[in-house]
């Protein structure tokens, strides 16, 4: 299979040359089944032997029985590398049956020449789509998380990527603002009014608190009175526990009829619950921006914007019999899926995979969406997978054009702290996220003070800031969004290996290099046109991964896995980092084209670096 999944002609000679291998495979063993058809291109080991070496045949002689040298002289015989490279013969194979590749002499500068556009080699589609991303997803009265870290920074990268890949997109934050836990909250605001509490300045952290309270109050310890009467408990116990339980039902059963004021429109109620939506979206949208993602008061779209819609939604499930009668509950049951999707409960209420069906339905009908991702928790697999499946069964998924869109679930892992259990607090709770970004700015501060001690103060709280958030950021997108990892600022905010810190540094370093050449009064703007400076393996080697930018950016939209793009700019800092310490580009005695050859080399390299940070949501600094 070939690594293009665009079908755009590409500027990248390693895709190229893969795109040509897949094809002389096939012609030679045309029984080989799709999956087995890999160029196995890669930087060539040895850069004497050429810029690119191909790996496909050993696998492939394994499997249907050849020598390998044999297969690759049959592979070497039928590939046409016109355009691209040298052409391969006999003398390409090496070893066992590497074929070394070396590319043609004009064409390394010439695609650079191509890339070294605006666009930087990332053409708008052909067929560009709408593309919904449902992102960050707070819950009303509640603090924002490690978890709302995760749907929120790789949930904007996600967006991020698919605007730079020249996609509409729209984000949609299914903020958790409707139902009984906001009821309860909605509830004891109106009793500590009645006592005569002042609500006027009512802070988030204390809503916070007033919902683990309220919560617990309304949570009857059934079961443990249960136990006590069967095992013959202390008779004290068992009293305690009876007037416990009268009062947490006294409470639901508060808690139920302020839902039902709620749903109706009670004045009182409303205003109660529009006071805590203001103060948690208030508090969440700063943490948004000062975490450099594009989400704003226009992406909420909370659940409850959809309850108007549930009623009929759910009747017409019902009529079109997609939903049936289950134990008194109602329920939809897809093929190949054990646990049917509950959308009314017995007591008449929604549920939240009710909600989540008319969000499809939005989404996709009146938003225009072909594609919906939603960057959740993976611990939601199930639900996404149940929603998703009652959707297409009910058509909900279906455009206006009659195609049916693409459900995603981009889900990720569980952030971990010490021992690999899911972060918490001391005192066993969610880290609170201010929390977090405050600590790390603070950390931030101590590193950027050490390396510049003369740094004016002002300066360096703002590098301080962006230093934290790259961090952070970077860290949570880097590792493959599916899995779990363990937080560390330690690891985190190191100015070496795969960090944001480090993506700033070298960012920071070329900056400071086209600097200085202003200093010595040579003309950055005059590089601009010098040919590349391609002679030294360095300079190819960066020339080359430079060159792989489209094809990482489109692998990693295709796969809404913003890790790739990490990973693939870690590679670049490093490669550019080994040209600098190999290719003097300032030093007296360079001589006037290779200098200008380098900087235009350089300042390419800046500008990928750059606009993948940017597309990233990673904001970067001057100097560091
Ligand atoms: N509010 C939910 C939570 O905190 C996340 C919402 C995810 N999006 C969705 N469409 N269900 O778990």
């Amino acid at each position: 299979m070939s690594t293009n999944t665009t079908n755009q002609p590409t500027l990248d000679p390693a895709t190229a040359l893969d795109d040509r291998f897949c094809a002389a495979i096939r012609a030679v063993v045309p029984d080989l089944p799709d999956d087995q058809v890999k160029a196995h291109i890669g930087p060539s080991r040895q850069p004497k032997f050429g810029d690119f070496q191909s790996n496909c045949a050993m696998p492939i002689a394994k499997r249907v029985g050849m020598k390998p040298r044999d297969l690759a002289a049959k592979i070497v015989e039928a590939i046409d590398v016109s355009g691209i490279a040298q052409p391969l013969t006999e003398e390409s194979i090496a070893g066992p049956g590497f074929i070394n590749i070396s590319l043609l002499p004009k064409a390394l500068g010439s695609a650079l020449d191509a890339m070294d556009t605006d666009q930087l080699g990332i053409t708008p589609p052909t067929a560009p789509k709408t593309i919904v991303v449902d992102v960050c997803g707070v819950n009303l009265a509640k603090q924002m998380h490690v978890g709302h870290l995760r749907s929120t920074v790789i949930g904007d990268a996600i967006a991020r990527i698919q605007e730079r890949l020249g996609h509409t997109v729209k984000r949609q934050s299914h903020v958790g603002d409707w139902g009984l836990p906001i009821a309860m909250v909605v509830e004891q605001l109106c009793v500590m009014e009645d006592a005569g509490t002042d609500l006027s300045s009512v802070t988030l952290a204390q809503l916070n608190s007033i919902y683990k309270v309220v919560q617990a109050k309304c949570k009857a310890e059934t079961k443990a009175l249960e136990l006590i009467t069967k095992v013959g408990g202390h008779i004290k116990a068992e009293i305690e526990l009876t007037e416990r339980i009268t009062d947490a039902n006294a409470a639901m059963e508060r808690a139920k009829a302020r839902l039902v004021a709620l749903q109706s429109g009670d004045d009182r109620s409303v205003k109660m619950w529009q006071m805590i939506y203001d103060i948690t979206m208030a508090a969440c949208l700063a943490t948004c921006q000062r975490l450099h993602a594009n989400i704003t008061d226009e992406h909420s779209a909370g659940e409850s914007t959809y309850r108007d819609e549930l009623g009929p939604l759910v009747q017409d499930l019902i009529d079109r019999k997609i939903a049936i009668e289950d134990d008194g509950a109602l329920v939809v049951r897809c093929e190949g899926i054990k646990e049917p999707t509950i959308i009314r409960k017995r007591d008449g209420g929604f549920l939240y995979a009710t909600t989540d069906l008319a969000a499809i339905k939005r989404r996709v009908e009146k938003l225009g969406g072909d594609e919906v991702v939603y960057c959740v928790d993976s611990r939601q697999g199930l639900h996404f997978k149940q929603v998703f499946a009652a959707a297409h069964k009910a058509g909900y998924d279906k455009t206006p054009s009659g195609k049916d869109a693409i459900l995603v679930h981009a889900m990720f892992g569980t952030v971990l702290g010490e021992g690999n259990k899911p972060l918490k607090s001391r005192s066993g709770e969610n880290l609170n996220l201010t929390d977090l970004l405050d600590e790390a700015v603070a950390r931030a501060s101590k590193a950027v003070a050490e390396k510049n001690p003369d740094m004016p103060e002002s300066e360096r709280s703002a590098i301080s800031e962006a230093v934290a958030m790259a961090a952070i950021k970077y860290a949570d997108l880097s590792t493959e969004r599916i899995k779990d990892y363990v937080f560390s600022f330690d690891r985190m905010l190191a100015f070496e290996g795969d960090t944001g810190p480090y993506m700033l540094y070298a960012i920071a370093r070329i900056k400071n290099m086209l600097g200085k050449a202003d200093e010595k009064g040579v003309s950055v703007d005059a590089a601009k046109d010098a040919s590349f400076s391609l002679d030294e393996s360095a300079e190819r080697a960066l020339a080359l991964m430079i060159l792989r930018y489209p094809t990482i950016m489109h692998a990693t939209g295709t796969h809404h896995e913003p890790h790739r793009l990490c990973g693939y700019l870690y590679e670049l800092a490093s490669l550019f980092a080994k040209f600098y310490e190999q290719c003097p580009v300032l030093k007296d005695g360079v001589e006037e084209s290779t200098r200008d050859g380098r900087l235009r080399l350089s300042m390419l390299a800046l500008r990928v670096l750059q606009d993948g940070c940017d597309t990233l949501g990673i904001p970067t600094v001057d100097r560091m």
